[in-house]
């Protein structure tokens, strides 16, 4: 899959809008848990600097719901970027867009760095407001998108900026677009995909993904959902069964999946089997962890959920590929494309 590179842009010296997926966990009192995130960024970012571009970062973090909310600001997300960029001179806006906004950025030198306020506290981002990614667009000359997670997201600054600025994909999306371009072309049967976790959109990629897969293996709370038992409750597609707490999948459940698992070619797995948190819950997630490891197939994760189950298990090294995306890792495999990546191939004719 051949995309436009953010190589291919003249961008030396220029305004450059960074979209990174820096939604990372939290604790309650603000700190990151896992900066994977940010780390991932930095190729792209490491880049720029080395062109002497000026720096807007743009990026959301976890879902407030149009409006702003305290605890899910971007502050301390500023903070480690400043640790791991020690080099690099980077600002943060407590707005998005405004008067400060704009007279900081048009301020920007080369190689600065401009972070925004998380994108998702305003409306327009989700409702893919056309005046909100205009105005985003104001701000700089050229549009690099650099997030893989949330780019099956119809969102302003998805596949809105693509229609006000010259753009293309970062470095670690086009790693990442390559590697499952491959898994999805050339993949060893069977393909046993296996879902869990609670995110509602998985359902819509569950559908889809049911002419590639040969196996698709149910579990966590996704199984109660309205519409998962007739996608896929099907032979041979299966659907497990949680505990009578609904927090884990049943005994039996665990066993009809690690055989399925054991005769893998391929397999892709995005969402844990409970409340693995708790170790109450976590002998589901953690028996299909160990069966995956130790199955002789490629196997791809995504999602920072199922990551963060396996890092629990000391078992994350062990995969052949972590996908930064859950659901965009599941919907790239089942269509060979993203809203994201249609917008910027559309903005490049
Ligand atoms: C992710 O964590 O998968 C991405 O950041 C997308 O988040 P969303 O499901 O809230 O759009």
């Amino acid at each position: 899959m051949k995309l436009p590179s953010i190589k291919e842009l003249p961008i030396a010296n220029k305004k450059v809008l960074l979209r990174t997926n820096y939604d990372v966990p939290l604790t309650s009192d603000s700190r990151v848990v896992d900066e994977t995130r940010i780390e991932e960024s930095l190729l792209t970012i490491n880049y720029l600097l080395s062109k002497k571009a000026k720096i807007i970062i743009i990026t959301h973090l976890d879902r407030p719901g149009g409006k702003a909310v305290p605890g899910l600001s971007l502050e301390p997300v500023v903070e480690r970027l400043k640790v791991m960029l020690d080099r690099a001179k980077i600002e943060f806006s407590q707005e998005i867009l405004g008067e400060k906004t704009k007279r900081m950025a048009a301020e920007l030198k080369s190689k600065e760095i401009l972070l925004l306020e998380n994108l998702r506290f305003d409306p327009g981002e989700e409702a893919n407001d056309n005046n909100f990614a205009k105005s985003l667009a104001g701000l700089a000359d050229f549009y690099i998108n650099d997030a893989f997670a949330v780019s099956h997201r119809q969102h302003s600054s998805i596949v809105g900026l693509p229609r006000f600025l010259p753009s293309a994909f970062g470095l670690d999306f086009l790693r990442e677009a390559e590697i499952l371009s491959k898994v999805r072309e050339n993949p060893k049967r069977p393909i046993v995909v296996i879902l869990g976790g609670v995110k509602k959109s998985k359902i819509k990629a569950a559908k889809k993904l049911t002419s590639w897969a040969d196996y698709i293996l149910v579990g966590g709370k996704l199984i109660t959902y309205d519409g998962v038992p007739e996608i896929i409750d099907y032979h041979p597609k299966i659907l497990g069964s949680l505990t009578k707490e609904g927090e884990d999948i049943t005994i039996k459940t665990v066993k009809k999946f690690k055989e399925v698992i054991a005769k893998a070619g391929t397999i892709v797995w995005s969402g844990p089997m409970g409340a693995y948190e708790n170790k109450k819950f976590e002998r589901g997630t953690k028996e299909v962890a160990k069966a995956v490891v130790s199955s002789t197939a490629y196997t791809v994760v995504g999602g920072g959920d199922t990551e963060a189950a396996l890092t629990k298990f000391g078992l994350v090294d062990k995969i052949d590929y972590i996908s930064s995306g859950g659901g965009a890792m599941l919907e790239f495999l089942a269509e060979g494309t993203l809203p994201g990546i249609e917008a910027i191939k559309k903005g490049d004719r």
